[in-house]
């Protein structure tokens, strides 16, 4: 499997779904975990601590520039170094962009887009000195194909991908891969906030007949963060059950 053996890992979002799921298996692949969420994370590292591998949970709101500073110090305190940073954390809301209020647009593009920014601007010091180091971010279909409902979350994808782009180009040159999973339709809480007609709809649209599930994620997320994808960078990595290729 993955090489992340003895990796420090950074992983937004570990308190639920997608990112609780990506936290797991890397501390069952032999990484050191910091599962950092507002919500959750002490739960997930107590999780991962009971079947016997090594996680911290970290209070952290990627919203907040000091709330990074402080996760990156805890990883680098408790696990001597920070190798990976996965930003899962996000949210979604489906309103049509002629309801969608101005704060809500905002604090979309505040979560998913300035949260990542603030995770990328946060470690990427640490991997410059390092001279190594993974960045691993989560995009969306729906920064791809149009999906009924999603105008700011379609945006704040969209500008986490072309920002990841942009730096996998700048910081190439100095041993640091940054790449974007792209999911699908996938079963997690966050399918909560849509109506059921629009999962629905988003099932059916699916060309493999399913939603995806998040283990699907999390190994595409671990190859990304190992050893073994080291001349892979800039990409893009749609898993969705074919529905980007229709
Ligand atoms: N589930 C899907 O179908 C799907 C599809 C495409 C992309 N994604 C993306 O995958 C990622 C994970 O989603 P999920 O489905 O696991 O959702 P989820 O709701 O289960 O988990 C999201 C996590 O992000 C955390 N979070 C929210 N705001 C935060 C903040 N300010 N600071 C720190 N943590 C915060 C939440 O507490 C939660 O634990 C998100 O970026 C989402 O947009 C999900």
């Amino acid at each position: 499997m993955s090489k992340v053996k003895n990796k420090s890992v950074i992983v937004t979002g570990a308190g639920s779904g997608i990112g609780k799921t990506v936290a797991q298996q890397f501390a069952e692949n032999g990484a050191k975990v910091i599962c950092a969420d507002i919500k959750g994370a002490e739960e997930s590292a107590k999780a991962i601590q009971d079947d016997g591998g090594t996680a911290i949970g970290v209070h952290l709101d990627v919203t907040q520039l000091d709330s990074w500073k402080e996760a990156k110090e805890k990883a680098i305190s408790e696990f001597g170094s920070v190798d990976v940073l996965c930003n899962i954390a996000g949210i979604s809301e489906a309103v049509d962009i002629v309801d969608l209020e101005e704060n809500d647009f905002d604090n979309m593009i505040n979560i998913n887009l300035k949260g990542t920014f603030f995770g990328m601007k946060t470690v990427l010091p640490e991997f410059v000195k390092n001279e190594s180091g993974k960045i691993v971010n989560i995009g969306s279909l729906a920064a791809h194909v149009g999906l009924t409902g999603l105008p700011s979350y379609s945006a704040s994808k969209g500008g986490v991908i072309a920002m990841s782009r942009q730096a996998a180009v700048e910081y190439a040159p100095k041993n640091i891969q940054i790449n974007v999973v792209s999911p699908g339709i996938i079963e997690t809480p966050i399918l909560a906030n849509n109506p059921p007609e629009v999962t629905k709809e988003f099932t059916d649209a699916t060309p493999a007949g399913r939603l995806g599930k998040p283990e699907e994620i999390a190994s595409m997320v671990l190859y990304l963060s190992s050893d073994e994808s080291d001349f892979v960078t800039g990409q893009v990595i749609k898993v969705d059950g074919g529905w980007g290729s229709k």
